[in-house]
């Protein structure tokens, strides 16, 4: 099909979704049909996006962005290589977009509601109050040495002020990492370090579940290490006055001097706009690189189609600004598209469990997007608080960050939304920048499944790979979950590391873009995601490396070897497992293990810290030294009856020895609950 169909095929959808005229949903009925935001075209657009790149993604980029500049080249890319480009030659300014096109057209529509800590204390601000924030704090940044291109740490909460850090780097092109903030002084440290961060901003203070977190001491803490640090922003949340030191500014103070208004620098397509910190399976977490417009366009795009989002619309992602669902469905996606953003600084249960609803029905939330993790909190604590408030507001119901259980699914889909709201379970990941494998946009009148990914967003090409490295065709197949084809969104590179973002994606299955899960494709091409294949976990949809975890436990002198493993956990969806070994002369082990719980949650945060730990005599081991975690896995899921191949196993008699050990540690367990 020629692009100029496939442009009009667009500018349709697109046109409808500007007015505000989204396709309504079909009558729903059972599980709930799907609502496509582009009925029938679904399948015809993904063809032609995956047929044609440049025809799909140039035309929606040069109409749904504000450029400076236009692109000369929709796409550069090899994935062979790793090399991915997108809109070439193209300038643009984030914040702009974000900011600017909004307040020329609409200046008093409420950008952000803050539901703060306190329930019933929400703040609303304005595009035009937004935009003036942002360009006061560029200001602030550039009056204290931050140039286009350096890196400024955001160590915040969810606030409208962490918001517009991230939109005044972007103003002066400045990078910015944002470290979630229940992260330890030692994980902040590593991150600046790693990415020669010039500034931090941080509050004195903040307030979580109605107790006070003490931000500005792990700042303190943190840049006692951190030798490119020049300044720090001091925000303040609290009342309370915290020691002010020869790095320190009092940011509130130095913006209310600054001009609210501050010239967007103008940037390339292919410029750095912010770096993010995730866990691999080996080493110390990596700074993934996103850039300016193909993050912003895929971010846009996913938000208006997935969530169907319309203008008017309340949205609300639940997420922490300190993960990659916060940047692109908190504040990207929604202030790209002129969206309500909600931003969520408290917890599910405070001050009780009813907050989530309650708040829906005071805001009139449309899209609530959260984790699976969070729902069987609360559907523990029964329906009669999901009762209690009026969630009629609500449309689009959204799940992200891990495996979404069928009892959960059941319970958010027919309790919270009265069966009558779609239920989107969404894939993606810190790498992919935005939602890939998700029940919207899709075909009018097909099914939602629970607890399926279901389909490849436009542009996402899955793939499933067999131990050999071929790519498994058909239905009902299992296998690596590969995609074959670039789309704007997609990570970089790893910051100061482009080798090992080449070995980390691009070298187990050559010419594939690899994404550690593995997958189920089901009749109908649905896809379902299993899980991760290497050693990453899923603490409550935190992700994780157990290396990470082992490292930081090998800091104990009295603890030669270790080896972390996860496990399914009810509410969690995941926890860490931890066996250790301890020295001859280690002295009493509860001690240790008290130590060893309180260096993980100083190295690294108090969510990393193992739920369980085995002292053993040994782990089992490989003739060649490695530790064979498949077995340890096995024994604490209740499979040692089938271990599998343990012909490389050293000594044999290691699993018995473990299995009486673990069987005694679970008795006790279970007779002490
Ligand atoms: C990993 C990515 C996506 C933003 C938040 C997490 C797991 C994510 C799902 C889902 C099953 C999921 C995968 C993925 N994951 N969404 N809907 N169903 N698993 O981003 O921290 O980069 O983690 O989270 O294992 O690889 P992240």
């Amino acid at each position: 099909m020629a692009a100029r169909s496939l442009g009009r095929g667009l500018g349709r959808l697109l046109g409808r979704l500007r007015e505000g005229r989204a396709p309504r949903r079909a009558a729903s009925g059972g599980s709930g049909s799907v609502p496509a935001a582009a009925p029938a075209s679904y399948q015809a657009l993904s063809a032609q996006a995956a047929r044609d790149p440049a025809a799909f993604w140039g035309p929606l980029a040069r109409d749904s962005l504000v450029w400076d500049a236009p692109y000369h080249t929709v796409c550069d890319c090899d994935l062979r290589g790793g090399r991915v480009g997108w809109f070439l030659g193209g300038q643009l300014n984030v914040s702009v977009n974000c900011l600017d096109q909004h307040v020329q057209k609409s200046p008093e529509s409420i950008a952000l509601i803050w539901e703060r800590d306190e329930p019933g204390t929400e703040v609303r601000v304005t595009y035009r109050e937004l935009l003036e924030t942002t360009c006061r704090l560029a200001n602030t940044l550039k009056r204290h040495g931050v140039r286009r291109g350096d890196r400024v740490a955001i160590y915040m909460p969810v606030s409208p002020l962490a918001v517009a850090s991230m939109l005044a780097c972007a103003r002066i092109g400045a990078v910015h990492t944002v470290v979630f903030a229940g992260f330890s002084a030692e994980s902040l440290a590593g991150r600046i370090n790693d990415a020669k961060c010039k500034v931090v901003i941080t509050f004195n203070q903040g307030l979580r579940g109605g107790r006070v977190v003490e931000l500005k001491k792990v700042v303190d803490e943190a840049v006692k290490h951190c030798p490119t640090i020049q300044h720090v922003l001091v925000a303040h949340r609290t009342d309370s006055k915290v020691h002010m030191g020869d790095l320190d500014v009092p940011l509130e103070q130095e913006m209310a001097r600054e001009d609210p208004v501050c010239t967007p620098e103008s940037m390339g397509s292919e410029d750095m706009l912010f770096l993010l910190y995730t866990s691999g399976s080996t080493g110390t977490p990596k700074g993934l690189v996103h850039t300016q417009a193909g993050y912003l366009l895929y971010a846009a795009l996913t938000h208006r189609l997935v969530f169907d989002y319309r203008p008017g619309d309340i949205f609300g992602c639940v997420a922490d600004i300190g993960w990659i669902t916060g940047h692109s469905y908190v504040v990207y996606g929604p202030l790209c598209n002129g969206a309500t953003s909600v931003l969520f600084e408290s917890t599910p249960v405070y001050p009780d469990a009813g907050r989530y609803w309650e708040m829906v029905q005071r805001l009139r939330i449309s899209q609530f997007y959260g984790a699976p993790t969070a729902v069987r909190l609360l559907l523990k604590y029964g329906d009669s608080w999901v009762r209690k408030y009026d969630r009629s507001s609500l449309r689009t119901l959204g799940s992200v960050g891990e495996p979404i259980n069928h009892e959960a699914w059941e319970w958010l889909h027919k309790v919270v939304g009265e069966s009558r709201c779609t239920l989107v379970d969404t894939w993606w990941q810190t790498e992919t920048g935005g939602i890939c494998i998700a029940p919207r946009p899709s075909e009018e009148g097909a099914e939602i499944l629970p607890g399926m990914a279901m389909r490849p967003f436009f542009g996402i090409i899955p793939v499933l790979m067999d131990e050999e490295g071929n790519v498994v065709e058909g239905c009902d197949v299992s296998g690596a979950l590969c995609l074959s084809q670039a789309w704007p969104g997609m990570a970089r590179t790893i910051y100061g590391d482009h080798q090992r973002f080449l070995d980390a994606y691009f070298r187990a299955y050559p010419g594939y873009y690899f994404t550690g899960d593995g997958a189920l494709r089901t009749q109908g091409g649905y896809y379902q995601i299993t899980g991760r294949m290497d050693d990453v976990i899923n603490i409550s949809g935190h992700r994780l490396g157990t290396a990470e975890i082992e490292d930081a436990m090998a800091a104990h002198p009295a603890v030669p070897e270790t080896a972390v493993i996860g496990y399914p956990h009810d509410i969690k969806g995941e926890a860490a497992f931890a066996f250790i070994v301890l020295k001859d002369d280690a002295g009493d082990a509860d001690v240790v293990m008290r130590e060893l719980r309180a260096t993980v949650a100083s190295k690294i945060a108090k969510y990393a810290v193992p739920d369980q730990i085995l002292v053993v005599k040994r782990l089992p081991k490989t003739r060649s030294g490695k530790v064979m975690r498949r077995l340890l896995k096995k024994i604490i899921t209740g499979k040692a009856q089938d271990l599998g191949d343990t012909t490389t196993l050293e000594d044999p008699g290691v699993i018995t020895e473990i299995l009486s050990t673990y069987q005694k540690h679970r008795d006790k367990r279970a007779a002490a609950q």
